[in-house]
């Protein structure tokens, strides 16, 4: 297998850190981006005791010249990006007729906006180099939508819109673009539901239980062989099978 760049949005937190180890364990050179950089050492350290070597580089994905800043240190220290990972989110939950401006927009800033500001500046290389990966960590709630999540749910659904319209301009220059959208994962942010809806949630699964971040990295790490050269354009729900739109 070709050993390859890859660069995970938000790599430290809860499925990021999962795709990080999973692309390094296939061999590719790894690196994601941080903000607080206290946190971000303690987290590479970790990796490093289990022998991953994992580039981090500071940088807010909400802004386009720090973006830029990111692409262009992990080009210079590892080499040209070929895979992007677009993982970076938060949520601002709040029922839309109490949502204030600023819940929607960063909402609308970290999960969508950074979509473009990371992969217009990997967009060019990819297509003179004739090969990319680019996946969007999407939702299922961007797929059915979810109370209290009207900002969560248009910036999700926005990053499928985006998948497939770059699917299409760029399927004649090796570079394939999917979505993966995880249901309901283990993680810090849907532990942040309050249990009883979080229990309920959890009840509508048919698995009987939340995913692990392991279960959306696989999910991931299928777009990214040289196998999986004609699949663009998908959305893979990985989601227990709580939503099974087609
Ligand atoms: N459908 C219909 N009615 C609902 C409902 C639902 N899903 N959820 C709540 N309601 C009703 C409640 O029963 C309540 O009704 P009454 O007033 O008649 O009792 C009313 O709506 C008010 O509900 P809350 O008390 O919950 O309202 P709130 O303002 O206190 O809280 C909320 C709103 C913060 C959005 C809260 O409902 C919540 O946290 N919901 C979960 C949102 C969620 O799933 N977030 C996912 C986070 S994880 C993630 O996003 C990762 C991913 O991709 C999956």
């Amino acid at each position: 297998m070709t050993s390859r760049v890859a660069l995970v949005t938000g790599g430290t937190g809860g499925i990021g850190t999962a795709i990080c180890r999973k692309l390094s364990s296939l061999g590719h050179r790894v690196a994601t981006n941080y903000r607080d950089r206290d946190r971000a050492m303690a987290w590479q350290e970790k990796m490093r005791a289990e022998g991953l070597d994992i580039l981090l580089v500071p940088g807010d994905v909400r802004y386009g010249d720090q973006a830029q800043a990111m692409v262009d240190e992990v080009t210079g220290r590892l080499g040209p990006v070929d895979i992007l990972i677009n993982n970076a989110g938060i949520t601002r939950d709040t029922t839309f007729h109490k949502m204030e401006a600023d819940q929607w927009s960063e909402v609308i800033d970290t999960n969508l906006t950074s979509v473009f500001n990371m992969t217009r500046p990997v967009i060019g290389g990819m297509r003179e180099r004739r090969w990319g990966r680019i996946v969007q960590i999407s939702s299922i709630n961007g797929q059915k939508g979810q109370y209290g999540q009207a900002n969560y749910a248009a910036a999700k659904a926005g990053m499928h819109g985006f998948t497939i319209s770059l699917a299409q301009e760029n399927a004649k220059f090796g570079i394939t673009v999917n979505t993966v959208s995880p249901g309901y994962i283990g993680t810090d942010m849907v532990m942040a539901v309050p249990e009883d809806i979080r229990n309920k949630i959890v009840a509508q699964i048919p698995t009987g239980r939340l995913g692990t971040p392991d279960d959306i990295a696989y999910a991931v790490a299928f777009f990214v062989p040289d196998e999986a050269a004609w699949i663009t354009g998908a959305n893979l729900s990985a989601n227990g099978g709580q939503y099974m739109g087609w």
